[in-house]
C-alpha cells in the first residue's frame, strides 16, 4: 500500500490521543487542532504528523506520494453510527401526503410507512437490493463518511430479513469502509401478524435469531421502542434474546412519545439510544450513570417536524452525545452529515466543536469504533477528508447545503 504525505495542511482537526474513545460534556466544547500541519500514511493507517516547523524530512520514505493541502482543511470522516441505507425504492409518495396533513403515525395505521417499505423490499431481489444500497454508499462517503453502521428492519419475514443482512454483509465485505450490521427485525409489526404479536416476537427470537448468529450477519439488535410499535417490556425481551446470541443493544428510543426506551436500552447495557426527542429529566440521569451513548438524529427530526431532542440541556448536564443521519426513506432521506451538522449547531444550538464531535469520534464510540476511527491518531485508519479552501471549520456547518469536501481518502487512498 502507498506511503503518502500531506503538507502545508491549514488546520489539522480533531487531533486526539489514543485513549480519548469519546468526549463528554464541557469536553465537547473542545476540538483540538494542529495548524499548519503534516500527516503522514503508511500501510492505510496514520502513520504520524505534525507541525510544519517539525517537519523530520523525508529520507526513508521511498515512492512517497505528496499532496499539498495549502488554505484546507483536513478532518476524520464521518463516523455514520445510525443508517437504515438498504432499502428498496423511495417513499417520495408519503412525502406529499405528510406535506397535504398526513401524519407519519396516520400514514403508518393505513399500511404505509416502514410496512410501505417492507412491500417493497419483498419485492426486490438480494442483487437489486444490492445495487441500490451500494449507489447510496457511494453517495455518503462522497460527504465525507468514512464508517457507518447499516440496519435490517424493512424485511419483517425471516426470509427478507436474512436477505437485508445479506445485503449489509456484502457492503462489509466490500472493506471500503467499516461497515456494523444491526438486527432490526423488531422495526414493526407486519401485516402478516396484524393480530398476533406474540407470534412474530416469537419469530423474531425463535427463528430470526438463530439463523442470523449462525451466519453471523449481524454485531447489534434494535428495537424500535414505541407506541404502536414495541412496548418497554417487549423491548427489553428482544434486546435480551439478542444478547444470548452475542448481539450488543441499540434502541429507537422515545420519537415519537415518552416511551421508555432509553430506560430499556440503558438497563440492558445498550451501546447507544438513538433518537430521544421525548427524553426527559429522569432519563438524563439514567444517561449518566451509563456508558451508553445518546444518539440523536438531526435528519429525521427535521424531516418529520418532531421537537427537538434537549441536545444543550444534556451536553450541560455532562452528557457526551452523538450525532447520526438516519438515512432511510421514510424520515431521513438523507446522510449527509455536513447537514446533520448545519442543524446541530442552528436547531439546537450546539457549536462547531460539539457538532463535530457528535459526528465523529462520539458516533464512532456508538457503533464501538472509536479505536479505529472518528479522530486524527496514530495508528487509526487514514479515512480523512480534505475541504475546498475555506477559513475554519465552523464554515462547515455555516454553509448549509454547500459541498466543501474537495476529497475524500479512505484507507489513505484517494477516492
Ligand atoms: O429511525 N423510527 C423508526 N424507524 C426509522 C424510520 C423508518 C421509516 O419510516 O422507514 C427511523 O426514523
Ligand atoms: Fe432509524
Amino acid at each position: 500500500m502507498s506511503r503518502l504525505l500531506i503538507k502545508n495542511i491549514k488546520s489539522l482537526v480533531q487531533v486526539r490521543e489514543p485513549s480519548v474513545l469519546k468526549v463528554s460534556g464541557s469536553e465537547m466544547k473542545e476540538l483540538p487542532c494542529l495548524e499548519n500541519a503534516w500527516l503522514a500514511v503508511d500501510n492505510g493507517l496514520i502513520a504520524d504528523f505534525g507541525k510544519m516547523e517539525d517537519f523530520p524530512g523525508i529520507e526513508d520514505w521511498k515512492g512517497l506520494q505528496i499532496i499539498d493541502a495549502e488554505g484546507k482543511l483536513l478532518l476524520p470522516c464521518y463516523a455514520d453510527s445510525h443508517t437504515h441505507i438498504v432499502y428498496a425504492g423511495n417513499r417520495e409518495g408519503e412525502f406529499v401526503d405528510r406535506i397535504n396533513g398526513l401524519s407519519y403515525e396516520a400514514i403508518f395505521a393505513r399500511g404505509g410507512g416502514i410496512l410501505n417499505s417492507a412491500m417493497k423490499l419483498s419485492e426486490s431481489s438480494e442483487d437489486e437490493l444490492f445495487e441500490q444500497s451500494i449507489v447510496r454508499l457511494y453517495e455518503v462517503i462522497g460527504q465525507g463518511t468514512g464508517s457507518i453502521e447499516i440496519k435490517s428492519g424493512y424485511g419483517l419475514s425471516v426470509e427478507s430479513e436474512l436477505k437485508m443482512l445479506r445485503v449489509i454483509k456484502r457492503i462489509k465485505e466490500l472493506n471500503l469502509i467499516p461497515v456494523k450490521a444491526t438486527f432490526l427485525g423488531a422495526h414493526a409489526l407486519p401485516a402478516a401478524f396484524k393480530n398476533n404479536k406474540r407470534g412474530y416476537i416469537d419469530l423474531i427470537i425463535n427463528e430470526m435469531l438463530p439463523r442470523i448468529a449462525s451466519e453471523k450477519l449481524a454485531d447489534y439488535i434494535d428495537v424500535f421502542c414505541e407506541q404502536n410499535y414495541f412496548t418497554y417490556d417487549e423491548t427489553k425481551e428482544i434486546l435480551e434474546a439478542g444478547k444470548v446470541h452475542g448481539l450488543i443493544p441499540k434502541v429507537h428510543a422515545e420519537q415519537l412519545s415518552h416511551f421508555g426506551g432509553i430506560k430499556a436500552g440503558v438497563e440492558c447495557g445498550a451501546i447507544s439510544v438513538d433518537h430521544l426527542e421525548f427524553c426527559n429529566d429522569d432519563d438524563v440521569t439514567l444517561l449518566k450513570n451509563s456508558d451508553t451513548m445518546p444518539t440523536i438524529l438531526p435528519g429525521a427530526a427535521f424531516f418529520l417536524s418532531l421537537p427537538l431532542p434537549p441536545a444543550r440541556k444534556m451536553i450541560d448536564a455532562g452528557l457526551p452525545i452523538a450525532f447520526a443521519s438516519d438515512y432511510n426513506p421514510g424520515s431521513s432521506p438523507s446522510g449527509n452529515m455536513n447537514f446533520m451538522m448545519s442543524l446541530g449547531c442552528v436547531q439546537y444550538k450546539l457549536t462547531p466543536e460539539e457538532v463535530i464531535n457528535a459526528c465523529t469520534l462520539n458516533s464512532a464510540y456508538a457503533m464501538q469504533l472509536s479505536a479505529e476511527v472518528g479522530s486524527i491518531t496514530v495508528g487509526k485508519r487514514a479515512n480523512f477528508f480534505i475541504t475546498k479552501p475555506i477559513s475554519s471549520y465552523g464554515f462547515i456547518p455555516y454553509s448549509f447545503g454547500s459541498n466543501l469536501i474537495e476529497s475524500v481518502f479512505l484507507n489513505g487512498v484517494k477516492q
